[in-house]
């Protein structure tokens, strides 16, 4: 399973400029923010567009004030500030770093699933529609930075495409797209025209769950429903974790050329891939 190494926070902040933002008002709350989190007092994740150009000033380290926190994960670039976001969004029952309750029926731990054949394949069909978006948008580059993404290897749409021919030699029925998996894609390609940060978010959100979750949701389902066949998606060629990592230093990259503000937008959109993909995971057990 894909991990980093745990985020710990960097106080020597030395010669360097950091942001510090003024505390936002005392009803400010975020869903993925912990309340008992240092930053959660003083980090806004408002859109750009509603933000006060006030909020944030820039300060010398090398003055004698005393340094402020920098974002969480912030000193080892920004997809550990992404990865931060998404895991705090996991229910303690999908991940031990987790902390949302659990609301739907996907964000109950795995082992209590009752998954069943029919609804593997509405998932494998509608992540198929999301990956053939996501390629196809990564393959058009509206915004330059998107072509950095080409070839990748983490590409998904051509493996789903195999598993979906095996299943139609199984004799089972290959439903059409439904509603979650449409109006994800719908949803991404509007945002990848028009919103590249948020559009960013989506694409470390879900080639970087499907590496670490979906591949521990692939093994369990296929334990339960499959005889434990190894489905194609859950396959790639050459090492995965040296496949994410160029990934991560290609995000990483990209997102130096970011405002602060161009960021926090790009966090701020995680909640979004989670009710998607949520949506998407949920067919499992439909
Ligand atoms: C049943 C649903 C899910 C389960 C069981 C699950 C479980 C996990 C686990 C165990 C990890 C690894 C934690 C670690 O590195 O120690 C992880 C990482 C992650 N998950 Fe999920 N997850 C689920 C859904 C999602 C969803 C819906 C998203 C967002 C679309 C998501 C995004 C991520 C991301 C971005 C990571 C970090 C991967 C990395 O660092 O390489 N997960 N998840």
């Amino acid at each position: 399973m894909a991990s980093l190494t745990p985020i710990s926070q960097t106080h020597s902040l030395f010669k360097k400029p950091i942001v510090a933002a003024t505390p936002p008002p005392s009803n400010f709350t975020s869903n993925f923010i912990p309340k008992d989190f240092p930053f959660s007092g003083y980090q806004s994740f408002k859109p750009p567009r509603t933000r006060m150009a006030t909020r944030s000033r820039v300060v010398s380290a090398t003055t004698a004030e005393k340094p402020k926190k920098r974002y969480p994960g912030e000193a080892k670039g920004f997809v550990e500030e992404m990865r931060f976001v998404a895991m705090k969004l996991h229910t303690r029952d999908q991940a031990k770093e987790g902390e949302k309750e659990v609301k739907e029926p996907e964000e109950q731990s795995v082992r209590k699933w009752e998954p069943s054949v029919d609804g593997y394949l509405k998932f494998l069909v509608d992540s198929k529609l999301v990956y053939d978006t996501l390629e196809g948008i990564i393959d058009k580059a509206a915004f330059p930075s998107y072509a950095e993404f080409k070839s990748t290897g983490l590409e998904r749409s051509a493996s789903l495409a195999k598993d979906l021919q095996w299943f139609k030699e199984q004799g089972y029925a290959i439903p059409e797209p439904s509603s979650p998996g449409v109006t994800y894609s719908e949803y991404l390609k509007e945002l990848s025209e028009k919103d590249p940060q948020a559009f960013i978010c989506h694409f470390y959100n879900i080639y970087f769950a499907h590496s670490a979750g979906g591949r521990m949701i692939g093994k369990k389902v296929a334990e339960q429903i499959l005889n434990s066949k190894e489905l194609e998606f859950y396959k790639w060629d050459g090492d995965l974790s040296q496949l994410l990592q160029n990934v991560r230093d290609k995000l990483n990259k990209v997102a130096e050329s970011w405002s602060r503000e161009e960021k926090d937008h790009c966090l701020e959109e995680t909640e979004k891939s989670f009710k998607h993909s949520g949506e998407i995971l949920r067919l499992i057990l439909s």
